[in-house]
């Protein structure tokens, strides 16, 4: 069964969508079969390309993400997706709480993935300055690692 991975966090314009860039990039290395896609807990974003530094961080690390648009989580998600990952503990409580009845994808969160790190949030970059983001791509490049691995335990 071909695994598929939403990312989540508060607005879908700074980790979320760099986590889905960063994770498409290693499932392409890895050679993963996986549907990725991306969104937020809240709606203000709806519609918006990412964050500019978050598209500058991107870019800076060979990725084009200025196509992506900002989207809220919907209901269908739960059922849509095999895997639901939260950049956050807030996002985390907000996916359970949202989740519907029949909900079939599995939550977690991003750094789970990562020996060491579990339960440990990805900063929100999205006050702060311009290096912050350098930490998000670190951090979401370290979870694509290990959430492909965990991947390809669920696949085989
Ligand atoms: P993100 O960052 O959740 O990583 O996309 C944020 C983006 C926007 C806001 C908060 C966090 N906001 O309050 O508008």
């Amino acid at each position: 069964m071909t695994p598929s991975v939403l990312f989540v966090c508060l607005g879908n314009i700074c980790r979320s969508p760099l986590a889905e860039a960063a994770f498409r990039e290693e499932a392409r290395r890895v050679k993963l079969d996986v549907l990725v896609d991306s969104a937020g807990t809240g709606d203000w974003h709806v519609g918006s390309p990412p964050d500019p530094r978050a598209q500058a961080v991107a870019r800076k690390n060979g990725v084009d993400i200025s196509v992506l648009r900002g989207r809220q989580v919907n209901p269908a998600d739960f059922r849509r997706f095999t895997h639901i990952v939260a950049l956050d503990e807030d996002n985390l409580a907000n996916l359970r709480r949202l989740a519907p009845v029949d909900a079939t994808a599995e939550l977690s969160l991003l750094l789970d993935h990562v020996e060491g790190r579990e339960g440990q949030p990805v900063a929100d970059p999205y006050f702060g300055d311009d290096d912050g983001f350098d930490f998000t791509w670190a951090d979401v490049t370290a979870g694509a690692q290990g959430l492909a691995a965990t991947l390809r335990r669920f696949r085989d």
